[in-house]
């Protein structure tokens, strides 16, 4: 089969070389794709977000399945227009994408439901919402409604904070993302990433993996996109993948349903295991970046056969493998990011890096320019290793960053601190 997939980050780049692996697979398209990803798909160059010229392209090619990366084209109802044109598609209809594209929705859901969440309110007005920050006291967190890239959450540790952060979003400090405001509960444990492929009915728990947020090594500085991540996380243990899999992720699927909305594609749940249980910070509805790195890595199974699957309806039957190794990922930035990032910078030895054995160098923000490679975005190269444990595996993975000769770009130097302290202490 013909298949298309949409974006063009190393979330992307890692799901392009699952793909290509597949037996089902005829040719892979990708629009717009990266440098990485043009190894294994011929790029297109429609602008995404004219549904029609997707649906027109889908046709010139035969292309008869669609997978969709990024959140944005989701909560634009690509996923719709697409099943309209008869065109199969991975990811959820726009109602669904609803989970992701409006904090709101998700809070009352779950309220609704009894999916355990931080307590919480919502406000459309400064003076309420200060009301209640000053009722509540600090830490508390301040969460616009909307989409807005990463930045439209404040943990405020202090109430000037918290006042401040209520004040900013009203003030349109996030565009109409912050027009509506959710206040809720400053919940404490230890996060970790949790995915499950859903076709509306069903759900077939994924990985696990845990992202490093802010840009600094010791988890500090302004938050990101995910400077690295690893997979499994130590966290989610057995026992806490089946709580988490009865109190939150089916629940969530029957209540979708219940309002009409059944959720297919991934629900990439954000938790905190917290000393009650699991409970659930946030939904995407797609793949983390850079999440994805490390679990295309250790997926045993057929990425194309089980995307297939929940577009088809058929996960009831289905299972997903994973190799007994971790995974980890190194997320090579530009200069200056998370703010303004420096464009257009060469980087040498990608080559030599992804020659190690068990290493991966996906592409986010790269260019070619004559002939080199050239960064042209925030996030930039995904540098990831397999190996025995997270130890083994940071050993690989800081190695393979060694190799790149980038004076344009850094990196975290501790990514998987806490399951290296974990597996030190053992
Ligand atoms: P989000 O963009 O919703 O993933 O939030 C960004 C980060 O803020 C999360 O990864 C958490 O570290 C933190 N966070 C969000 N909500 C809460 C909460 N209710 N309690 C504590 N930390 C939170
Ligand atoms: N790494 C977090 C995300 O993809 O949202």
């Amino acid at each position: 089969m013909n298949v298309l997939l949409i974006g063009g980050g190393g979330r992307e780049h890692a799901l392009a070389w699952a793909l290509s692996a597949s037996p089902l697979l005829t040719a892979l398209h990708c629009a717009p794709g990266n440098p990485g990803i043009a190894e294994f798909a011929t790029l297109a160059g429609f602008d995404v977000a004219d549904h029609q010229a997707v649906i027109a392209y889908c046709r010139q090619n035969q292309i008869t399945f669609v997978v969709v990366g990024p959140e944005a084209p989701l909560v634009a109802g690509l996923a719709d227009d697409l099943s309209a044109a008869g065109i199969k598609v991975f990811g959820p209809s726009k109602a669904a994408a609803q989970l992701e594209g409006s904090k709101g929705f998700t809070k009352d859901l779950c309220r609704e439901f009894n999916i355990p969440t931080a307590a919480y309110e919502r406000f459309t007005e400064a003076g309420a919402a200060k009301d209640y920050v000053r009722r509540m006291g600090a830490p508390i967190v301040i969460k616009a409604d909307g989409l807005a890239a990463g930045k439209g959450v404040v943990v405020a540790m202090t109430l000037d904070e918290a006042l401040s952060a209520v004040d900013m979003m009203f003030d349109g400090g996030l565009g109409a993302a912050g027009a509506s405001v959710v206040v809720e509960e400053f919940m404490i444990g230890e996060e970790a990433s949790f995915f499950a492929l859903c076709d509306g009915d069903h759900a077939l728990a994924l990985a696990t993996a845990q992202d490093h947020k802010r840009v600094g090594d010791g988890d500090t500085g302004p938050n990101t996109g995910g400077m690295g991540a690893y997979s499994p996380a130590p966290v989610m243990t057995e026992a806490m993948v089946a709580r988490t899999m009865a109190e939150i992720i089916r629940p969530t699927l029957e209540a979708m349903k219940a309002k009409g909305h059944p959720f297919k594609g991934v629900l990439f749940a954000g938790l905190m295991i917290t000393a009650e249980g699991p409970k659930l910070i946030e939904y995407n509805c797609r793949f983390g970046d850079p999440e994805c790195q490390v679990l295309m890595m250790r997926l045993k199974d057929d990425l194309l056969t089980l995307l297939l699957g929940s577009a088809d309806r058929q996960l009831a039957t289905m299972s997903a493998r994973w190799y007994d190794d971790a995974a980890l990922t190194v997320v090579m930035a530009a200069n200056g990011y998370p703010g303004t990032p420096e464009k257009g910078t060469v980087i040498r030895g990608i080559d030599r890096a992804r020659a190690l054995d068990g290493v991966e160098v996906f592409h986010a923000g790269t260019a070619e320019k004559d002939g080199a490679i050239v960064a042209s975005g925030g996030r930039v190269l995904a540098v990831t290793a397999t190996g025995a444990t997270v130890t083994e595996a940071q050993r690989k993975a800081y190695a393979a960053v060694d190799l790149i000769d980038w004076p344009g770009g850094f990196c975290r130097r501790d990514i998987g601190w806490q399951a290296v302290a974990r597996e030190q202490a053992r």
